[in-house]
């Protein structure tokens, strides 16, 4: 029996990727499903209506896409669109579930299996799916380009008939995914690179980009849990680290700010004070913008000036690659559409590991204890 997916056009302002590109449908179409993709879902992506139906996408009206036996989208859906899904579907994409964890109540109550993007666990098997790193990557990548843009300094070391001018250093705060992706960015374009984390593990990795690993003299600790992801510093520690950082951001021609640990506001490492003291012209990339900002003076979604230092507080910087960013995500859709489907349609393997770590929503019900707890004090 056949089954449907269902690529629905984004609607939220700004989005630019698709969920699904025409590599992935013809994959999906090969095996058997058949892909109801909503008229201009990849326009802005750069993916006509005529490349998915060249690789057997089906092009419908918005209506038929939702109502599909499986959606998968970028951004997520809006009530309307909930309102629209079929009874008891299955549903791939990112829910933001423990920003907006009422988007999965409204989820439960469609009886909708969604799993979300964000959930999927960092482990090796599930590297294939791992959405937010191949976004992350992306990101890094982009902040890097949008702040060579904004400064107006060269960032190579330039020889040229006038003299010589010195390299930009550039500072890039969290070295996770997105921040090691801004420092290998950030050295191809010849920047001098000094990175931070509070993560000690990443110091080798920080080097063997050729960068500078920065240690500041705060009491040692080791940060790393078993998911991989740094815990929270101590209050005291986290004061003691921003003023620390003064100097550091201080010499900064640019800082590229990624820090963050999964579920919490962004940790704040650049203060007023900081902005300050950088030199008049510099640039601050705060990629931590959504989560609350690493700097103090962050505006999310928009890009101010603030003491001469211009501060990017850019949300979707994925969206600004529309191509390559819809392209590694709809593989990771691929990926999880074919662990979780048999030739009738959606069949996970209820025991899974990254089933039950990426699914939110089950049987009309929340079913990921961290979302439901969050709901529960609502
Ligand atoms: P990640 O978890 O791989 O890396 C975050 C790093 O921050 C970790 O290495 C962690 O140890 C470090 N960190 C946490 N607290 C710290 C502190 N107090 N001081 C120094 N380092 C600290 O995360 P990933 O995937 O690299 O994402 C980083 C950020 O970029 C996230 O906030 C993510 O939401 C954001 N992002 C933003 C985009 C945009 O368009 N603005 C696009 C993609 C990602």
């Amino acid at each position: 029996m056949a089954y449907t997916i269902g690529v629905p056009k984004e609607t939220v302002s700004g989005e630019r990727l698709v969920a699904l590109t025409p590599e992935v449908v013809l994959r999906l179409a090969k095996a058997g499903a058949t892909i109801n993709i909503e008229s201009g879902a990849g326009s802005s992506a750069h993916y006509s209506d005529a490349e998915y139906e060249k690789v057997g996408g089906t092009i419908t009206s918005r209506e038929s896409a939702l109502a599909s036996d499986i959606v998968v989208k970028v951004q997520p859906p809006s009530d309307d669109e909930i309102a629209l899904l079929k009874q008891n579907g299955a549903y791939i994409g990112f829910l933001s579930p423990l920003d907006r964890p009422q988007v999965s109540a409204a989820l439960a109550l469609r009886g909708t299996t969604a799993l979300s993007m964000e959930m999927v666990p960092r482990i090796s098997r599930a590297q294939k799916m791992d959405a937010l790193s191949a976004l992350s990557s992306i990101g890094g990548y982009r902040a890097v380009l949008e702040a060579a843009t904004k400064l107006p300094k060269f960032f190579p070391l330039l020889t040229t008939a006038a003299g010589t001018v010195r390299p930009s250093n550039v500072l890039i705060l969290g070295a996770g995914v997105a921040g090691l992706q801004a420092i290998a960015t950030a050295r191809r374009l010849g920047a001098k690179v000094s990175a931070y984390d509070i993560r000690d593990a990443v110091k080798e990795e920080v080097q063997s980009l050729g960068a500078r690993f920065v240690e500041l003299e705060i009491e040692a600790q080791d940060s790393s849990d078993s998911g991989g992801y740094a815990k929270a510093l101590m209050e005291e520690k986290a004061k003691q680290q921003v003023e620390l950082l003064i100097p550091t951001i201080a010499k900064s021609d640019v800082v590229i700010s990624t820090a963050l640990i999964p579920g919490r506001k962004a940790p704040l490492l650049i203060s007023e004070a900081a902005v300050k003291a950088m030199a008049d012209g510099s640039v601050i990339v705060d990629m931590a913008a959504s989560n609350g900002g690493n700097c103090e003076l962050t505006e999310p979604g928009q890009t101010v000036v603030r003491h001469g230092v211009t501060i990017m507080g850019g949300t979707n910087l994925p969206a600004d690659m529309p191509v390559h960013a819809s392209q590694l995500y709809a593989r990771t859709l691929l990926a999880m559409l074919q662990d979780f489907t048999d030739e009738n349609g959606f069949a996970p393997n209820e025991e899974d590991e990254v089933f039950v770590g990426s699914c939110v929503t089950r049987g009309g019900e929340v079913v990921h204890e961290r979302v439901k707890s969050l709901l529960n004090q609502a």
